[in-house]
């Protein structure tokens, strides 16, 4: 099997107080193992909305959503809870790390939800911070650290666990050129298997040259998607 998601007619309309937004319109999309895929478009487009169905955050009310073969609509919230820990990392726009726990305590918790020991959990989590150029900072705060180092610290807890979809949302909009520019690098480095799925949304047009393929989004539907290769 070598697709990783498979989206098929996806819809989702937000209601709020008699207000109804549609934000994904028919949805079609694969996503390949082995690829990075974009997802672009302007704010307020479906994009998060779209990935957080992707990852099972969110249900949409129509269409089959996919994850490596598991429909997660229709499974049990334990199991989908398992599934989701095991087999998806995230990175948040705004990093979302704890601020009173230091990097390693960071990037061990997906490790600690999985069962693993704490010591460890924390070995490995330096482990991948060395990977991400920050092993000597793993004693250090959030707030120690800069926006650039705080995504590299985000990236390295999606990636302990070894996920097979890495998701990411605006990975580089909070950073400036060059830690953008590092940051999608190092994504596409340590992130990118042949077993293995990316998905990142951005508007920055400046990271669109990392992609393996772009899927161009507007008003909840996927207008066209390019092969970059
Ligand atoms: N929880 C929500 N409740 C109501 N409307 C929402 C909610 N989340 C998003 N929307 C609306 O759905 C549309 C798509 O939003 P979103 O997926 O966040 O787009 P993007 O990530 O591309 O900026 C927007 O019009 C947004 O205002
Ligand atoms: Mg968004």
């Amino acid at each position: 099997m070598n697709i990783a998601v498979r989206c098929d007619n996806l819809t989702k309309v937000y209601d709020t107080g008699g207000q109804k937004v549609t934000a994904l319109n028919h949805i079609n999309l694969n996503i390949h193992l082995g690829e990075l895929m974009m997802l672009v478009g302007p704010s307020g487009c479906g994009k998060t909305t779209l990935i957080s169905v992707i990852a099972g955050i969110l249900d949409q009310d129509s269409g089959i959503c996919e994850l490596l073969g598991e429909n997660l609509l229709t499974m049990k919230s334990k199991d989908k809870l398992r599934f989701r820990a095991e087999k998806i990392g995230f990175v948040f726009q705004a990093f979302n790390l704890l601020p009173s726990l230091n990097a390693a305590e960071n990037v061990s918790i997906p490790l600690i939800i999985n069962g693993e020991k704490r010591d460890v959990a924390k070995r490995k989590a330096i482990e991948v911070l060395e990977r991400v150029g920050l092993g000597d900072r793993w004693k250090s705060l959030p707030s120690q650290l800069s926006g650039g180092q705080q995504q590299r610290v985000a990236i390295a807890r999606a990636l302990i666990h070894s996920p097979k979809l890495i998701v990411c949302d605006e990975p580089t909009s909070a950073l400036d050129h060059a830690s953008g520019h590092n940051v999608m690098t190092l994504l596409k480095e340590i992130a990118l298997h042949k077993d293995r799925a990316l998905v990142i949304v951005s508007h920055d047009s400046r990271i669109f040259s990392f992609a393996d393929r772009i899927a161009e989004m507007d008003d909840g539907c996927i207008l066209k998607t390019t092969d970059n290769r």
